[in-house]
C-alpha cells in the first residue's frame, strides 16, 4: 500500500517522492497537496474487487468528498463512475467529458434547473428523495422526450457510524424514505405509476466512517428483503442496488488500520450478503454500486501550514496557531474531528510539547486538532495536517475573506497545479 508521504533522511517529510519543502517554496501555505498515486490504488482496488468477486456493477466514487476537473479526469480514466449532489458538481464533472452513463446525481432538495440539467447532460441515474420531486423530474423528462432513469433513496432503518451501529424503528434523518413505516413503498408505487421515469432500483447510504460490516450486512438484508416484498407485491423487480458509501480511515492512532487487504475483504463481505440474500430471495442478480467517497481521497490528502505563534497559558494549554483554519479545514468546529499533526520538517525530533493548534480565523471553536504532541514549535515551520483529502477543500469557505487555498496532486515523483489558489481578486470579482 502507498504511503501518502515518508521520511527521508534528514528527518523531512517527503510526499510521493516530493520534498515538503519544496512544495512550500513552489505553492506557498496554506496548500492541499495528495498523493495520486494512493488515490488510484484504492480506487482500483474497489473497483477490481466489485469486478472480480461480483461482476456487474459500478464503484460510483462520491465527489462531495473532494471535487474538482482532475478528480473527475482520474476516475473517469479509472472507470469509475461518480456521484454528485449539486449541479455544481455535476456541471464539473460534465466540464471534463465525465462518462454521464456512469454518474449518478444525488439531493434531497433538487431545483427544477439541477434536474432539467442532469436529464439533458444524460446522467443515468437520478436518486428521487421526494414524491414530489418524481412528478417534477417526470415532467422534465416528458418534455425532453426522454425516459429517466431513476432509483429511490429509502431509509432502511440502520445508521452506521465508526464501530456502532443502530438499528432504530423510527429513525428521523432528511434523507430517503422509511421502509418501516411504508413510506418507501407509497413511494415506488408513485413513481412506477410515473411514464417517463425508468425505476431501475433502490439507493441507502447508512453512514460514515464505518470499520465493521456488521451495519452494512444488516442493511443489506433489509433491503434485498424488501426488494423480494416488491416483486411479490408489484410483480416488480428492481435492476439495480445501491449501497452507498461510508467506508472509514484512519485520522488518529486510534482508530483501526485499514489496509487494501481489508478494504478489499470488507466489500467481499458485503458482496456474499448480497450473493446469499439474492439466491434465497429468488431475485434477479442486480447491477450493485457502491459510492465511496472518503476511503478514495481522504487519506491520500493533507495540509500544509506555516507554524505562527505560539500562547502558553500557563498551566492550562499551549495554542500553536497555523495560517489557515476552518476556512480550509471546518470539520473539528462541525463535530470536533480528529486529526494528526506533524511538525513536517522535523518528524524525528522529540515530541515533548503539548499543543492545541488553531487556525487564524475569528470564532473560539476555529481549532484544527487538540492535545497534538509536537516538538517545540519554530515560527515559519511547515506544519502537516494528515488525512485532510476527504471534506476539507470541498468544505472550505471564504470566512473572514481568507483564501482558498491550491491543490497540488503528486504521481510518479512528480507535482502539479490541479487548483490555483485564490486571489485576493478572486474574493471581489463577484462583488458590485
Ligand atoms: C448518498 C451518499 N453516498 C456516498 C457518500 C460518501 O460517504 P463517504 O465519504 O463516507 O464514503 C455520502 C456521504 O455523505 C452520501 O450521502
Amino acid at each position: 500500500m502507498t504511503n501518502t508521504y515518508e521520511i527521508n533522511e534528514n528527518g523531512q517529510m517527503e510526499i510521493g517522492g516530493v520534498n515538503v519543502l519544496s512544495l512550500k517554496e513552489k505553492y506557498g501555505t496554506p496548500l492541499y497537496v495528495f498523493n495520486q498515486n494512493k488515490i488510484e490504488e484504492i480506487a482500483s482496488v474497489f473497483s477490481n474487487t466489485l469486478k472480480s468477486e461480483y461482476g456487474e456493477g459500478l464503484i460510483s466514487y462520491a465527489s462531495k468528498a473532494f471535487s474538482c476537473k482532475e478528480i473527475y479526469r482520474i476516475m473517469d480514466n479509472l472507470g469509475l463512475g461518480t456521484d454528485t449532489v449539486s449541479i455544481g458538481e455535476l456541471y464539473t464533472a460534465v466540464s471534463v467529458g465525465f462518462n454521464t452513463e456512469k454518474v449518478i446525481f444525488h439531493g434531497n432538495n433538487k431545483s427544477i434547473e439541477e434536474l432539467s440539467f442532469a436529464v439533458k447532460t444524460g446522467v443515468k441515474y437520478i436518486v428521487l428523495d421526494s414524491v414530489y420531486e418524481a412528478q417534477l423530474l417526470n415532467d422534465i423528462a416528458r418534455e425532453t422526450g426522454k425516459v429517466q432513469g431513476v432509483l429511490i433513496r429509502v431509509n432502511p432503518g440502520v445508521e452506521a457510524h465508526t464501530h456502532n451501529y443502530i438499528q432504530t424503528a423510527k429513525p428521523d434523518s432528511k434523507f430517503g424514505f422509511l421502509i418501516s413505516n411504508g413510506d418507501a413503498k407509497e413511494a415506488i408505487k408513485s413513481v412506477l405509476a410515473l411514464k417517463n421515469l425508468n425505476l431501475l432500483g433502490l439507493h441507502c447510504h447508512i453512514g460514515s466512517q464505518i470499520f465493521e460490516e456488521n451495519s452494512f450486512l444488516l442493511a443489506t438484508d433489509i433491503m434485498l428483503d424488501f426488494y423480494k416484498k416488491i416483486k411479490d407485491e408489484f410483480d416488480y423487480s428492481f435492476s439495480v442496488l445501491n449501497l452507498g458509501g461510508g467506508f472509514g480511515i484512519k485520522y488518529i492512532d486510534s482508530d483501526p488500520t485499514f489496509t487494501l487487504f481489508d478494504y478489499q475483504l470488507f466489500i467481499k463481505k458485503i458482496i456474499n450478503e448480497v450473493k446469499l440474500k439474492v439466491k434465497n430471495n429468488g431475485l434477479e442478480k442486480p447491477f450493485l454500486i457502491f459510492e465511496p467517497g472518503r476511503s478514495i481521497v481522504g487519506k491520500a490528502g493533507l495540509t500544509l501550514y506555516s507554524a505562527g505563534y505560539t500562547k502558553e497559558i500557563k498551566g492550562i494549554k499551549n495554542y500553536l496557531a497555523v495560517n489557515g483554519g476552518m476556512s480550509d479545514n471546518p470539520r473539528f468546529a462541525l463535530y470536533g474531528a480528529k486529526y494528526t499533526v506533524l511538525a513536517a520538517e522535523r518528524l524525528l525530533d522529540k515530541k515533548d510539547t503539548k499543543y492545541t493548534i488553531a487556525g487564524k480565523c475569528c470564532e473560539s471553536g476555529d481549532i484544527i486538532a487538540e492535545n497534538v504532541m509536537l516538538p517545540k514549535a519554530k515560527y515559519g515551520e511547515t506544519i502537516a495536517v494528515l488525512s485532510t483529502g476527504a471534506y476539507n477543500y470541498s468544505m472550505a469557505s471564504n470566512y473572514n475573506r481568507n483564501l482558498i487555498p491550491p491543490v497540488v496532486f503528486i504521481k510518479n515523483g512528480k507535482d502539479r497545479l490541479v487548483v490555483k489558489g485564490q486571489t485576493l481578486d478572486d474574493l471581489i470579482r463577484n462583488d458590485l
